[in-house]
Formats: C-alpha cells, structure tokens, sequence
C-alpha cells in the first residue's frame, strides 16, 4: 500500500575485550580503550589454576578488580571460565582422575557463582569441549571428560544454574568458522550438543564462538557461518562472537596492507554478525598488538627468530590497536558495527 517499509532496528550489541588485571590501574592509552568497552572478559586471570591454585584456599583479587572496575564504569562482565582443561589446577587434576566425585566440581562452583552473583551476569561455564578428530564421540579427552563422562557438559551446566540461578550461562569453542573439513564437522557436533542440552532441559543460554581467525585458512564462508548462527539461534541460544583476534601469515608485505588484510578477516565476520539477531556481543581477544597472545603463535617467524617478535618489531597485528595503541583498519571495522 505504498507505505515505506518500517526502518530497521538497530541491534543492541555489547562491544567488549579481553583485559588483565594489571591493566586497570595506571592511566594509559591502553586504559582509555578499555573504558570505551560494554564488556569486559579476564584473558587468563579468571581461570580455576589463577583462582585456586592451592586446594580450598581461593584467591579473589583479580575479578574483585576488573568487577570494581566494570561497575565504576557501567560495563557488564563475563567469566572466562569455570571449566577449561588448560588452566585447571593440578591437585583438581588429581582429584578428579582418583576420586571421580562430582563434589571437586561443585566446590568449584560455590567459589565464584554465588559470590559474584549480580555482578558476573554471564559465565563461560565449558570452555574448549569439542575434539572431532581425537575426541570421543566429538568431546575432547580432558581430564573432566576422563572422570565424568561426556554427560559432564550438561551437569556442570546443572550445577551452575543452581548456584547462581540468575546467570546467563555458555558454552565456548573455537574452529568453528571456516570452510573445511574440520570445522565443518566441528559446527556439526556444537549443533548436536547444543540439541541435546536444550533437548534434555539442561539450561543453556549462550554459545561463545571464539573468533581466533588465521589468514592463512583463507577467507571464513559467510553462507556457512550464518546457517550456523541461524541454527542456533533455532535452539534458542544467544550467540556470542568471544575472542576476536587476527592471526597474520605474511609479516613481509607492507603494512598498510597487512592491516587491509585484517581488517578484511574481521569484517567478514562483523557481516555475518550485523544480520544475525541472535548474536549479542563481540569481543576482541585484547586490545592493543603489544598484548596479544598471538605473539607467540606467529607461524615461522617466531621460531626463525632470536627474539621475540616484539623485540625484533615483527609483531602480528590482529588487534584494533597496534603496539603504540593506534587505532589501525579492524578498529574502524569494529566501530562501524557498533
Ligand atoms: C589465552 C591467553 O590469551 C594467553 O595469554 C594465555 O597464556 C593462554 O590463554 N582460547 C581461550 C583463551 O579460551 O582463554 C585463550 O587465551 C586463547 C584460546
């Protein structure tokens, strides 16, 4: 009847960033970034082994700070995370393998559930699950998979709920964006777990994916990815795009170039993500190149080298600011899609 279609809504969507604790305090450049963020997630600082890494003797200072930080500056936070094979302590290792007690788990649980409760609205609960090549029956061979059982996801998705009933709870992987194989089989078993999750009542609010994008893996099929997060969506879960970062394969080309060629990696993404309701966030695996993990993950370049990459001024530059925090490609990307 002539009338012009009704404007598009925009999306609210939460912009947000990896951060260490000790980033928080001195005022610098680094600082005033992380302001500008509406969430903020512990890179490491978060973990089991970071929290309690004597048995019963939890240490809270580093989600006290960034919790104190966030509130003072109206952000959101997000634990990262309550179960992750790579940062879980050795004695819970230990306790887990003899005792094969759910209690080690729910120990853990009660630590930081109910104390942050309000404040960490949102809890990474299984970081890492999915193994489709070594796995069994697609979940990785890790300690908690051992003692438990691959039921082990929907239980401690069981117990967090309980502890913190408020919560919004997730699930978090990574390799699950690309047009191969691999992935391709990954997206399938995140779907199947996810439909057995909801299938089985189990509360699950969001699904993570992590976003370490490689350029040597080509260009991310955005077809693919955006059935995938319409198919979860499907389910019933917000997706959430976690830990965006860039990792280069050519440090020889210009570096104008170079920072195209980021920029060109993480909008692709940002595309699919503008058309998908369903996702309620992005997050950069940090901020600033100097900082990024992916220093130690350069292809050939680290190893070739006596020194590290920032000492010899060949880091990767995956992030939105490069090591003297300039705004480079991807930050104007990423503020395009706010
Ligand atoms: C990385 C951190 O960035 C590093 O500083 C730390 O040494 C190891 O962990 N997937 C995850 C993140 O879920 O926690 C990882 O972060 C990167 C891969």
């Amino acid at each position: 009847d002539g009338a012009a279609p009704p404007a598009r809504k925009p999306v609210a969507r939460l912009f947000g960033a990896a951060v260490r604790p000790d980033q928080l305090t001195d005022e610098t450049p680094l600082l005033q970034a992380i302001r500008g963020c509406g969430l903020l997630v512990p890179e490491y600082h978060g973990q089991w082994s970071a929290v309690e890494w004597r048995r019963g003797d939890p240490w809270y200072g580093n989600y006290d700070a960034i919790c104190d930080f966030a509130e003072k500056h109206g952000q959101q936070v997000r634990g990262h995370s309550l179960i992750w094979e790579q940062m879980t302590p050795d004695w819970a290792r230990d306790e887990m393998l003899h005792g094969k007690d759910w209690n080690t788990i729910e120990r853990h649980f009660a630590t930081l559930l109910p104390r942050y409760a309000g404040r960490i609205r949102e809890w990474i609960v299984v970081n890492e699950m999915i193994d489709t090549e070594h796995g069994d029956h697609g979940f990785r061979r890790t300690s908690f998979q051992r003692a438990y059982g691959n039921d082990y996801v929907r239980r401690a998705l069981e117990t967090a709920r309980v502890l913190d009933p408020q919560a919004k709870l997730m699930i978090n992987d990574y390799s699950l964006l690309y047009d191969n194989p691999v992935d391709e089989a990954r997206r399938n078993q995140m779907l199947r777990l996810v439909e057995r999750i909801k299938a089985s009542g189990t509360p699950l609010d969001m699904v993570g994916l992590q976003g370490h994008l490689e350029l040597r893996k080509g260009r991310i099929s955005q077809p693919k990815v955006a059935r995938f997060m319409a198919d979860l969506a499907g389910m019933g879960v917000e997706v959430a795009i976690t830990e965006l970062d860039v990792l280069e394969d050519d440090l020889n080309r210009p570096v104008e170039e170079r920072d195209a060629r980021v920029a060109q990696a993480a909008q692709d993404l940002l595309d699919v993500v503008a058309n998908q309701k369903a996702v309620s966030s992005v997050v950069t695996w940090g901020l600033s190149d100097k900082q990024s993990w992916l220093q130690d993950r350069l292809p050939v370049t680290k190893a070739a080298q006596a020194c590290s990459p920032i000492d010899c001024g060949a880091m990767n530059r995956g992030l939105p600011f490069d090591g003297e925090m300039r705004a480079k490609p991807m930050h104007a990307a990423l503020q395009r899609a706010v």
